[in-house]
């Protein structure tokens, strides 16, 4: 879509508590919007900040001890962080504690209640605390929250109501001329839906004696506004709303506001009918994005399942996690968050198919071509091969266009992945390593500087997602320009003939899973894994294995070895490296004396399924009998010992 401009907003998350994969996920696919228009020089401005009033803000203060103002000022920060470590590039963060915020929120205000759009009236009804919201009896599903199913409290009180009613007519037929205006279609039915029941005017004011956290009203001090009447505005006020006409006429209306699918009313009934109470233009798009769950389950607090990004980032890094979040989740439905999905997307996708091909490339320009880009034939083009593979690319770049274009960002990159492969597939089919046999090498440059191409297209493509990486990328393949220009996607021969190329570390070492610690075979759910680079080649070079004499069959078959389990376990009293074991092999009782007292905790060993030489003579050891002897790996200082892959019982023959 040819636009103008961009404006791409995040929700204002709550400073009640630090950020999570959730908040990391919304702001994460706003900057991946922002840097794709960016590059292709669309004025772009990327706002998101931070929701500082009300009652989650005020109770979480009163639980630390502080005002809710440390509260703010101490959880903000922590976004801040995260954002700066996810490489956000938003162009504003603002605070509804600004000054700046507060100011445009109370002109609103004034300006409504002067109009009779807001007006005072008594209430007599309920409450639910958590939600904050006030609910007629009709409304209570079994006399609970419609919302949250949570008890409600009686409430009779004097307030300030916004005439929310009166625009129900006219947002439903808002809604059904703009296709655009709430996306994805299963979201504006489900606006639709609720807007089928009497749409009542919305409470704006909060007592101070009951809430005193937020914006006075300015036509009466007594009171305070609601949080969601003071936190949607920030999506006006940050752009200059009465204040900096200029500004706000340069970026409103935006053309998103990226929300997950929990705050779906507020920003899909009470922003527009306030906006047009007020007379402001609409949004082109809310786009209410699904849920991160955890295997099946919201993540909470309560349930202990609250995934921090930092961890995720520290342990994967930035990139890896910034492309796990956006290629996984398809936008508008839910998706699971796992470790495990995580390193096999990670290993599939990234070290598999890209980070490999870059290795190819890099690799063999260095040794068949000096290290430079290769001069391609003039005509290498027209090769079949070349020709495929390149429309290949070129139909990724159309299909990222289109992605962003319609929100499906992870189809985007899933035809890049598939564009990689093929590359990596072209790459079998000529096998440069053998054309570099040939007196002609003509056909070896053909390929390796097609090759080449192609992984800068697909590089620029994943550029908005992975930063950092796809920059090191671009410096390998000597590319000077930070950054890609989009204009050269769809055009041959961008690298130069002759450029030196850098060899990089691998971009993306595999990820292997971390060996279980001793004792933790016995847990039940997932084993840890860990981030640890694939030994390279050379690496595995330096360790060959020593074979000093060949055995016959018949000698190893001498050795008889046997599973056994561990029924009991201490430390030889006086030996700090032995412990004496006691096995059951099948009905037989053995006592075993090992040299692992530094490696494992004789009470972790206890159950363990443990392999054992069965027909070893026995020995006295430190005046303790020693009836076979454990199997194990060791090297350096390590030391492992040999267990069976899966349940058997206990006697079975080992060969
Ligand atoms: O609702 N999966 O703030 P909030 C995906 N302050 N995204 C998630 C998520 C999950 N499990 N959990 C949270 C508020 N999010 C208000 C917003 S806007 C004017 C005021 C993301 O801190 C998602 O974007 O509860 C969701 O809408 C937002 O965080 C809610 O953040
Ligand atoms: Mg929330």
């Amino acid at each position: 879509m040819e636009r103008t401009k961009f404006y791409v907003t995040t929700p204002i998350y709550y400073v009640n508590d630090k950020p999570h994969i959730g908040h990391a996920y919304t702001t994460i696919v706003a900057d991946v919007l922002s840097r794709y228009h960016r590059l292709l020089d669309v004025p772009t401005y990327f706002l998101t900040g931070t929701d500082e009033h009300g009652q989650k803000v005020q109770k979480a203060a009163d639980a630390a001890g502080i005002t809710p103002q440390q509260q703010a000022d101490s959880t903000v920060v922590r976004f801040q962080q995260l954002w700066k470590k996810l490489k956000i590039t938003n162009d504003d963060f603002i605070r509804t504690t600004e000054e700046r915020h507060k100011k445009v929120v109370q002109a609103i205000l004034q300006d409504l209640y002067d109009r009779d759009e807001i007006y005072r009236a008594e209430y007599d009804g309920w409450y639910c605390v958590p939600d904050e919201r006030f609910f007629m009896e009709k409304d209570l599903v079994d006399g609970k929250c419609p919302e949250c199913h949570r008890p409600v409290e009686k409430i009779k009180e004097a307030n300030y109501f916004f005439r929310m009613g009166k625009y129900q007519e006219w947002l439903i037929q808002y809604i059904n001329e703009h296709p655009k205006f709430i996306q994805p279609d299963h979201r504006r039915n489900e606006t639709l839906g609720f807007l089928r029941k009497p749409l009542n005017d919305l409470c704006i004011s909060r007592p101070k004696s009951r809430m005193a956290w937020g914006i006075d009203l300015p036509f009466d001090k007594d009171y305070v506004c609601y949080v969601w009447f003071d936190a949607l505005v920030n999506y006006i006020s940050a752009v200059g709303y009465r204040s900096d006409d200029l500004k706000f006429n340069k970026w409103w209306p935006a053309s998103y506001h990226l929300i997950g699918k929990d705050i779906l009313t507020t920003h899909t009934v009470y922003w527009p009918t306030m906006l047009k109470a007020m007379g402001v233009e609409m949004p082109e798009t809310i786009f209410a994005h699904g849920w991160w769950l955890i295997g099946e389950s919201k993540m909470s607090k309560s349930l202990g399942n609250v995934i921090n990004p930092m961890d995720m980032i520290e342990k994967y890094g930035v990139d890896a996690f910034r492309y796990f979040v956006t290629a996984e989740m398809t936008l508008g439905q839910d998706a699971s968050f796992s470790e495990d999905a995580f390193v096999r997307r990670y290993n599939a996708d990234l070290a598999n198919d890209l980070g490999n091909l870059l290795s190819r490339v890099l690799n063999m320009t260095v040794r068949y071509c000096g290290g430079k880009i290769p001069e391609p034939p003039a005509d290498v083009l027209s090769g079949a091969d070349e020709k495929a593979m390149w429309e290949a690319v070129q139909s990724a770049v159309q299909g990222m266009e289109k992605s962003v274009d319609d929100m499906r960002i992870s189809e985007g990159l899933g035809q890049v992945i598939a564009a990689v492969r093929g590359i990596n597939r072209y790459l079998e089919i000529k096998q440069p390593w053998t054309l570099a046999k040939q007196e002609d090498k003509a056909p070896l440059r053909a390929t390796l500087y097609t090759a080449a191409e192609a992984l800068r297209v697909a590089a620029a493509l994943l550029f908005p997602v992975m930063p950092e990486k796809m920059s090191e990328l671009r410096k390998a393949l000597g590319i000077q320009k930070p950054k890609p220009d989009q204009a050269q996607l769809r055009e041959w021969g961008i690298l130069a003939a002759g450029t030196p190329i850098a060899e990089v570390g691998g971009l993306f070492p595999r990820i292997v899973a971390e060996e279980p610690k001793p004792g933790e075979q016995l847990e039940l759910g997932a084993q840890p894994v860990k981030p640890k680079p694939a030994p390279t080649p050379a690496a595995k070079a330096e360790t060959p294995v020593g074979v000093t004499e060949l055995i016959d069959y018949s000698d190893f078959s001498k050795v008889q070895m046997r599973t056994a389990r561990v029924v009991a376990a201490e430390k030889v009293e006086g030996a700090t490296k032995l412990l004496k074991l006691q096995v059951m092999m099948g009905e037989e009782k053995r006592q075993i004396v090992a040299g692992i007292a530094l490696y494992y905790e004789p009470e972790k060993l206890v159950g363990r399924t443990v392999v054992v030489v069965a027909n070893l003579k026995p020995a006295t050891i430190r005046g303790v009998e020693s009836q076979g002897m454990l199997l194990a790996a060791s090297k350096g200082e390590s030391l492992r010992l040999v267990s069976i892959d899966g349940d058997l019982s206990s006697g079975a023959v080992v060969k």
